[in-house]
């Protein structure tokens, strides 16, 4: 799978694909990411890639033209499935929509700065928007991540079975059950007898009856799907 962002700030993408899992996506060959500075397609020699909006009003707009000469760019050496615009007024991003995305071949996921884009290439470019929250970032660059990892993690061969995805919270509508690990006892505090007691069949009981309970006090809404 291919995965090309693009961005006016693509330091602030530098570090979260450059650790743990999302690293060694890409070292294992399963995943590409390559993250693209819109300034390199910039209208001037000034590196302008956005103006003033028509009508007045505070704040600049990314114009089209470098973001349709990106697009083009990146289109002249595949075809892709999508072109995300990360936007607070997308689709809410959820692990239904992660698992559908990880089965892509190649997406572009286009992230805002400032006041957003010309909305031109929302029209005419763009095949999908998502948020991850109903709250305003500074700009889609942390959204592209949380959507880029939430998707990488769940790519056939990125994580390995002691870390499957398939235990993840929300991955059957349910929260995950809570995990301890060494000491047994801690000031006090011990671990549920269960876990230790060996019996795999008890603890996997024991495990679904907790992430039922966990769900209904804390994400009763999860259970009403
Ligand atoms: N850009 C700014 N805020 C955002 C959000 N909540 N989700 C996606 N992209 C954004």
């Amino acid at each position: 799978m291919q995965i090309d962002i693009i961005s006016c700030v693509p330091a602030l993408l530098e570090s979260p694909f450059s650790h743990s899992i999302l690293q060694r996506a890409q070292d294992k060959g399963i995943v590409q990411v390559q993250v693209h500075n819109l300034r390199e397609y910039a209208v001037n020699k000034h590196r302008q890639v956005d103006d003033y909006a028509f009508g007045g009003g505070a704040g600049m707009v990314l114009m089209i033209e470098p973001i349709v000469r990106c697009i083009e760019n990146l289109q002249s050496h595949r075809q892709y499935n999508e072109i995300i615009y990360m936007s607070p007024d997308g689709e809410l991003l959820n692990q239904r929509m992660a698992n559908q995305l990880s089965l892509q071949e190649n997406i572009i996921i286009l992230c805002g700065h400032y006041k957003g884009v010309d909305e031109r290439v929302r029209e005419h470019l763009v095949t999908r928007e998502i948020s991850i929250g109903d709250y305003v970032l500074s700009g889609g660059e942390l959204a592209a991540a949380v959507l880029a990892d939430s998707i990488i993690r769940l790519v056939p061969g990125v994580l390995s079975n002691e870390t499957s995805a398939l235990s993840d919270s929300f991955q059957d509508d349910l929260i995950a059950p809570p995990v301890y690990t060494r000491p047994a006892e801690f000031n006090g505090w011990s671990v549920p007898n269960v876990l230790l007691s060996g019996n795999q069949k008890l603890i996997d009981e024991w495990r679904e009856e907790q992430s039922v309970a966990r769900t209904h006090k804390r994400r009763p809404g999860l259970l009403a799907k």
